[in-house]
């Protein structure tokens, strides 16, 4: 995928590319990341390559997204996670295009819902909700208010309810 806005271009993440997107995204959370939630949803687990896409300019790494498989009580769901652009290539689109392009081949995949734990104004953008209070229980402490969720089939974010583990 292309763009207007300057010659980076959006494609699936190569296995080659692993340690980068670990020292970019490493870089951007810090070792507190470690410790978050949605890591331990992720831990020991593989991101999901048909969702795993870069954004990257005369071969640089500008940005990645990631997507896991997850329950939510017995519903499959995704898990979208981390986003992270280059804190000096910010600006540009970059985030809602990696997003945007995620998004659309997990709909053309099948699946059903993707949710995630961020800011609710940044996810707007690309049609993110709150989800009701208390509805979909991470493991450890998560501010309520950050829990937002997508629905790729009419319907889906009524389905979600309990807690998020990994996917059996
Ligand atoms: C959030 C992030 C991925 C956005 O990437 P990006 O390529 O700059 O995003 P885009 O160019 O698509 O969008 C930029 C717009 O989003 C806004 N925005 C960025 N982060 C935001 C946030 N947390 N809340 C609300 N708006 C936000 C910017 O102000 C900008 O607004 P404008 O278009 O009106 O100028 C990037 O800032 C980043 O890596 N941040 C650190 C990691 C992070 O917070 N990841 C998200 C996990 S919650």
């Amino acid at each position: 995928m292309a763009n207007a806005e300057g010659s980076w271009e959006i494609r699936l993440e190569r296995p080659e590319e692993a340690a980068a997107i670990e020292s970019l995204v490493a870089e951007i959370f810090g070792p507190g990341r470690l410790a978050k939630s949605a890591y331990r949803l992720r831990e020991g687990v593989d991101p999901l390559a048909d969702l795993s896409f870069v954004a990257v300019e005369n071969g640089i790494l500008r940005g990645s997204v990631r997507f896991w498989p997850i329950q939510v009580g017995s519903e499959p769901a995704l898990l979208l996670g981390p986003l992270a652009v280059q804190s000096d290539q910010r600006g540009r689109g970059i985030g809602i295009t990696m997003m945007q392009a995620g998004i659309k081949k997990a709909r053309a995949l099948g699946h059903r819902a993707i949710i995630l734990v961020g800011d609710a104004p940044y996810y707007a953008r690309a049609g993110f909700v709150p989800l009701p209070a208390g509805g979909v229980r991470f493991p450890g402490p998560v501010d309520p208010a950050r829990i937002l969720g997508l629905a790729l089939v009419d319907g889906a974010l009524e389905a979600l309810t309990g807690e998020v583990c990994r996917a059996r």
